[in-house]
Formats: structure tokens, C-alpha cells, sequence
């Protein structure tokens, strides 16, 4: 990559630092030309009274467009919103996209699963209208809009445009939710007219939990309401190995911040035992994310190969590999 371009990066707390590090290692062993610019986000800054993600992150982000996340612990007690919240309504990163890859050499029930799946992110019963309507019945209610359906439903077809993906399916309950699911249906229709390369269909959520039980492999890009999504992206990642693995991204129209979906693990912060693959899938999306696409696949590759041969794993795959070992056998795996 010929031109310096910045990146925001915030370690965060726990094992957050150490796995930042190997990532960074990492990308810049692939050849990667960046400057970091490293903002404080977690308990460690809430601790410090600047807040769980401080305004100065927000407007490196804001400034940047593009930032790579270690996981950050929400500091229990009154007054602490998760940094992740945050984050994402402050950017409107309206998004959430999630991959779930099989790893080769990385035993489970499924092989050849592929799935990328997009979550809208800030609409659904999210949007936090709930109530009592009387002192035994409570209301929530469920907002979709055009407008948010119809950003969501661009960018997924956008990616699987540039993923050179074959599939796109609408998940949803319209038979049911006629008006709300119907809605978010009908933007993906409307959309699908701009995107011909791109199979477009969709399918009723229930028999999609369905299918991808017992053959997820059929399937390609998912894109789902919020509330359909936050349940199925976890079985997804159940399907290819558990969150240990899994990455993702929030992307909004001001800025994408790439994280992995685990937390701050903080029983093994410190003791240099964490396993940098999450995050480091997460920083391939993040290159996809900027065009380079021939840089991000070298990575996953060379990661595969490590883990594929099998000798130098993490504990968390049964391995007894420490952090900075596995970085290294990937460092090298992507020099031969
Ligand atoms: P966790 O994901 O941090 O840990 C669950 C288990 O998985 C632990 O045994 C941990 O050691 C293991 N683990 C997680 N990531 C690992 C890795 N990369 N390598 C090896 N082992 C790993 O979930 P937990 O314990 O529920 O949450 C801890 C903190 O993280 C909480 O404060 C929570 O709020 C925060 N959190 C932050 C997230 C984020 O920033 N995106 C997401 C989820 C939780
Ligand atoms: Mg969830």
C-alpha cells in the first residue's frame, strides 16, 4: 500500500492491549502503511473521569472514518453506559456486520460455511420505546422506517458486491409483522432493482433458524432486522466455532469501527495467553472495508495455515502457544 492513511485505535481494557498489539504486529508485517492514532475507551478511561469513550475518541473517529477496536469492559454500576452503545449512537453506525467463516482446522459440525451477516443496528424494538400501559402490561414497540431499511439494505448489497458474493437474502416475519417486517421486506425489493449481479431473496425467519441448523452452508449474505439479527449472528458464530473467532463491524456513513464480538477476558489479562484471531479477522474485514482486498486475503491465508497445521495454537483451541508465539507463526506463515 503506497499511501499513509490513519487509523484510529483503541486498545481497550483486559486482554485488549496485548491482542492489539499482536494485530498491528501483525498488519504491518503484511506491509500495511498506516499511522495509528491511539485513543483511550473503557474502564480505564471511565476510571480516569474522561468517560467510558471520551469525546476526543468520538472525534478521532469522526475525523479518521475508519478505527480498529480492542474489547472494552463496561465498569459496573450506576451511570456507565457500554462504550460499544455509545459509540454506535453517537456515529450512527447503523450496520452490524458479522462474518461466519469455517476455520479450516478448527473441528465442528459444519464445513464450508460462509455466511456474512448484516444486522440493522439502531432500529427494531431497540429503540428503547417501552412502557406500562397499565400496572400488568408493559408495551414495546417496534419501529422500522424506510430510510433506515433502505441504508442497511445498500450497504449489504454493496458488500456483496464487492465481496463478489453470489447471494442476498432478506430475513423476515412480514407474514406476521405485515407493516413493520413488511416494510423492511419491501426496501430490500426496491433496492435489489439497483444490484441485478447480485441474486436477491429472502426468507421468513423461523425456517431460516431452520435451515441454518442443518444446512447452513446453502446460505451466503444475510441481512436481518435488528432484534432477528442480535439472536441469529450468535447461532452463526456457534455454527463455525463460538465467539472465541468471531469477528465483526459496526458501519455507519461516518466512520467504521472493526472489533472483535468477544469481550475484555479479564481471567487471562495480562498473562499473555489471549488469542489475537478475532481481532485479527476483524482487521481483515477492515481492510476489505478499505479496498485491500489482496492484502486482507494474504492475512486470512497465512492465519489459516497456522491454524490448519495445528502446532502452534492458543489454550482457547487446546493449544499451548502463547500469544506472542502464535503472532509470530503468522508473521512468518505470510513470508512463505
Ligand atoms: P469475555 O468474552 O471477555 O470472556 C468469556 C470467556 O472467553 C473467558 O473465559 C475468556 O477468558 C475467554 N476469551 C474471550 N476472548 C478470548 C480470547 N481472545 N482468547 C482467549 N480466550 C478468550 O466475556 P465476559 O467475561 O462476559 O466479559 C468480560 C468483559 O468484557 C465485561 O466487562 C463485558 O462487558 C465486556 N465485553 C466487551 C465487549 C466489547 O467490547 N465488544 C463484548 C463483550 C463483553
Ligand atoms: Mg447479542
Amino acid at each position: 500500500m503506497g499511501l499513509s492513511k490513519t487509523i484510529t485505535l483503541i486498545p481497550g481494557d483486559g486482554i485488549g492491549p496485548e491482542i492489539s498489539h499482536a494485530v498491528t504486529g501483525i498488519l504491518k508485517a503484511a506491509g500495511l502503511n498506516v499511522h495509528w492514532d491511539v485513543q483511550e475507551g473503557g474502564e480505564a478511561a471511565a476510571l480516569a473521569g474522561r468517560g467510558v469513550m471520551p469525546d476526543t475518541t468520538i472525534e478521532s473517529i469522526a475525523r479518521t472514518k475508519i478505527a480498529l477496536k480492542g474489547p472494552t469492559t463496561t465498569p459496573t454500576g450506576g451511570g456507565h453506559q457500554s462504550a460499544n452503545v455509545t459509540l454506535r449512537k453517537r456515529l450512527d453506525l447503523y450496520a452490524n456486520v458479522r462474518p461466519a467463516k469455517s476455520l479450516p482446522g478448527y473441528k465442528t459440525r459444519f464445513e464450508n460455511v460462509d455466511l456474512m451477516i448484516v444486522r440493522e443496528n439502531t432500529e427494531d424494538t431497540y429503540a428503547g420505546i417501552e412502557h406500562m400501559v397499565a400496572p400488568n402490561v408493559a408495551q414495546c414497540l417496534k419501529v422500522i422506517t424506510r430510510e433506515g431499511s433502505e441504508r442497511v439494505a445498500r450497504y449489504a448489497f454493496e458488500l456483496a458486491r464487492k465481496l463478489k458474493r453470489k447471494r442476498l437474502t432478506c430475513v423476515h416475519k412480514a407474514n406476521i409483522h405485515k407493516l413493520t417486517d413488511g416494510l423492511f421486506l419491501r426496501a430490500h425489493e426496491d433496492v435489489s432493482k439497483d444490484f441485478p449481479d447480485v441474486n436477491f431473496d429472502s426468507i421468513i425467519v423461523d425456517n431460516l433458524c431452520m435451515q441454518l441448523v442443518t444446512r447452513p452452508e446453502q446460505f451466503d449474505v444475510l441481512v436481518l432486522p435488528n432484534l432477528y439479527g442480535d439472536i441469529v449472528s450468535d447461532l452463526c458464530a456457534g455454527l463455525v466455532g463460538g465467539l472465541g473467532v468471531a469477528p465483526g463491524a459496526n458501519i455507519g456513513d461516518n466512520g467504521a469501527v472493526f472489533e472483535a464480538v468477544h469481550g475484555s477476558a479479564p481471567d487471562i489479562a495480562g498473562q499473555g495467553k489471549a488469542n489475537p484471531t478475532a481481532l485479527l479477522l476483524s482487521a481483515v474485514m477492515m481492510l476489505q472495508h478499505m479496498g485491500e482486498l489482496e492484502m486482507a486475503e494474504r492475512i486470512e491465508s497465512a492465519l489459516q495455515r497456522v491454524l490448519l497445521e495445528g502446532k502452534v495454537r492458543t489454550g482457547d483451541l487446546k493449544g499451548t502457544a502463547s500469544t506472542s508465539e502464535f503472532t509470530e507463526a503468522i508473521v512468518h506463515a505470510l513470508s512463505r
